[in-house]
C-alpha cells in the first residue's frame, strides 16, 4: 500500500537517493536542493511503502506573465520513482496529488518537461504549451490549466528561476536566439 504525504526533513536523504538512482545523476538531486534553498517549494511530496520513500515529486513557483498580468503558476520537475518500483502506478498517484496540492495552493497553471507519453494522461498538454514564451519547446514541454480558460486569448512569458541553471532566453527578445530551442 503506498501513501503520499508531503516531505519531512528526515526525509530529504531517502529523497536524494531515489532522485540519483532514477536519474542516474546528481542534476537533479541539485535541483531539488536549490529549489529549496530557494524557498520556492509548493509542494514536495514523497511516495511511502513498507516505511521506505520509492518516489519523490516537487512543485515549484514559476514566474509565468501575459500582457495582462502575473499568472500563479507551477514547475513540475523533478519526479523520481526507484527504479525497481517503477511501472507499479506510483508516479501517477505522485502527479496526481502534487496537481491537487497545486490546486489548494491556488496555482492556475502547471509546466512540466518530461515524458510525452506519460504527462497526457494527466491532462497536460504540448498544445496549451505552444501558448509560453519559454525556453522550451516542442512535445516534451506541456502545460496544464487548473483554471479554465487561463490562457485563452492570451500568449504568457515563462521564466525559470534561477535554480534550474537555465538561460531565460526570452528575454529581451523572445525566441531571437540563433541557436535551436530544445524539443524542437
Ligand atoms: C517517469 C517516472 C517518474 C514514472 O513513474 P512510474 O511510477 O513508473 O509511473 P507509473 O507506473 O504511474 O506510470 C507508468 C508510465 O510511466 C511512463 N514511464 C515509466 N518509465 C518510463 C521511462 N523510462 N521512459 C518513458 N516513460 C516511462 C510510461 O508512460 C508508463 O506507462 P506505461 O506503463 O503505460 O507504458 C519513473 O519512470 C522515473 O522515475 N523515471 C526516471 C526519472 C524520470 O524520467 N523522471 C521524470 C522526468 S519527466
Amino acid at each position: 500500500m503506498i501513501a503520499i504525504r508531503p516531505e519531512t526533513a528526515g526525509d530529504h536523504g531517502a529523497i536524494e537517493h531515489v532522485t540519483r538512482t532514477a536519474f542516474g545523476g546528481e542534476d537533479e538531486v541539485r535541483l531539488i536542493e536549490r529549489l529549496r534553498a530557494d524557498g520556492l517549494v509548493i509542494a514536495s511530496l514523497v511516495a511511502v511503502e513498507d516505511a521506505t520513500i520509492r518516489g519523490h515529486i516537487l512543485m515549484s513557483r514559476l514566474d509565468v506573465r501575459t500582457p495582462s498580468g502575473r499568472i500563479p503558476a507551477a514547475a513540475l520537475a523533478p519526479m523520481a520513482v526507484a527504479p525497481a518500483h517503477q511501472r507499479r502506478g506510483i508516479g501517477s498517484q505522485l502527479v496526481t496529488a502534487a496537481v491537487a496540492a497545486c490546486r489548494d495552493a491556488g496555482t492556475d497553471l502547471i509546466v512540466v518537461l518530461g515524458h510525452p507519453d506519460f504527462y497526457p494522461r494527466f491532462g497536460f498538454s504540448p498544445i496549451l504549451a505552444r501558448r509560453l514564451k519559454a525556453p522550451f519547446s516542442g512535445p516534451a514541454f506541456m502545460a496544464r490549466a487548473l483554471k479554465p480558460g487561463i490562457l485563452d486569448g492570451e500568449t504568457a512569458t515563462v521564466r525559470y528561476p534561477d535554480a534550474f541553471g537555465l538561460t531565460n532566453r526570452e528575454r529581451p527578445e523572445p525566441y531571437s536566439a540563433a541557436a535551436p530551442r530544445a524539443g524542437s
